[in-house]
């Protein structure tokens, strides 16, 4: 069973506009709305491969009925903790057919003491009522909204971990930082984060498998570092593991983080090879599609996966 938690979700507007001026009245050409949360996506591709999960999220508002009423019609189950902020909206003003991208996000929040406790609560009672029966893999994805503490993700590992949860985290900055000294079972960060987490710099794909393996071996933390159209890395006790991207028309990055990562947990049964190369399959799918979409489906997914290679270099 997976479980994801969204604790900062968004309603995401996009607009076209070539030469949007602030202070001006501005046409717009396209427009769209979209969901956007990482655990929720997270979700929303699991259930492309046919997995049912429950998404915890934080929602308020106007903007967070909406975010719900579409995240249920893509058949997501939703377990809600209603905030009184608003879900935030954050707008994308896209130029030149995409290359590029202004963007205005809201912070998210603030979150009342009493709404964290709440959100705590109903993850420990489904875990506690699930018992020891089911083996649950919990996705933390995300910022941290106004009025939360960037240890958030390190109390919810502990949590989840006593009660014999396999968790993994994908943050960035303190959130992240923290959340791995409580050790979760795996994160995912793409090389900015990866590289903040260990106070350097990543400027190749060589930089990131050194960074993924020292931190490993530093923290017995499991890495899944991805590194866009250069494909990822994996360090772990199954070894150190690459894979390659295929060429492909690329539409928008968004989701492209969560949909690899679902669709990893997904395939890990089989093994760290087939897990990689399914991943970045299912990623290149999401990526060569507009906006938020999800590939329709499982062979959809896997599209890619002859084009793949997914090698075990130490
Ligand atoms: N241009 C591309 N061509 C092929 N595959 C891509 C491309 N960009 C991204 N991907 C796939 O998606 C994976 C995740 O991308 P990336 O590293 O950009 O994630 P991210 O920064 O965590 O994204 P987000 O958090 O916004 O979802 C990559 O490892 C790769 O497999
Ligand atoms: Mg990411």
């Amino acid at each position: 069973m997976y479980i994801t938690l969204t604790l900062n979700p968004a309603l995401d507007i996009s607009v076209s506009a070539d030469d949007a001026q602030v202070g001006r009245l501005n046409i717009t050409g396209s427009s769209s709305i979209s969901c956007g949360g990482k655990g929720i996506n997270v979700s929303r591709a699991l259930r492309v491969m046919g997995e049912n999960s429950t998404a915890y999220a934080l929602l308020g508002g106007e903007p967070g009925r909406i975010l719900a009423g579409m995240a249920s019609r893509e058949g997501v189950s939703l377990a809600v903790t209603r905030t009184a902020a608003p879900t935030r909206i954050n707008i994308k003003v896209i130029a030149d057919g995409g290359a590029r991208q202004t963007e205005l996000n809201g912070r998210g929040g603030p979150i009342a003491e009493s709404e964290l406790i709440g959100l705590f609560r109903s993850i420990k009672d489904d875990l506690d009522r699930a018992g020891a029966s089911e083996s649950v893999t919990a996705v933390l994805s995300g910022s941290i909204p106004q009025g939360v503490e960037k240890s958030v993700y390190n109390s919810l590992t502990a949590m989840l971990r006593s009660r014999g949860a396999k968790v993994v985290v994908d943050a960035s900055g303190e959130a992240l930082k923290l959340a791995a000294e409580a050790k979760p079972d795996l994160i995912k960060p793409n090389a900015a984060e990866l590289g903040g987490l260990i106070g350097r710099t990543i400027e190749s794909f060589g930089g990131l498998v050194d960074c993924a393996c020292e931190f490993y071996r530093n923290t017995g933390v499991s890495v899944l570092a991805t590194s866009g159209g250069d494909g990822a890395v994996y360090a772990g006790k199954e070894g150190v593991w690459t894979v390659n991207t295929p060429k492909i028309t690329m539409k928008s990055f968004a989701g492209a983080g969560d949909t690899f990562l679902a669709a990893f947990l997904y395939r890990l049964r089989d093994g760290l090879g087939d897990a990689l190369r399914f991943a970045a399959s299912a990623a290149a799918a999401k990526v060569e599609l507009e906006g938020a979409a999800m590939p329709s489906s499982l062979a959809e997914m896997a599209k890619h996966v002859g084009e793949i290679r997914a090698e075990k270099i130490g």
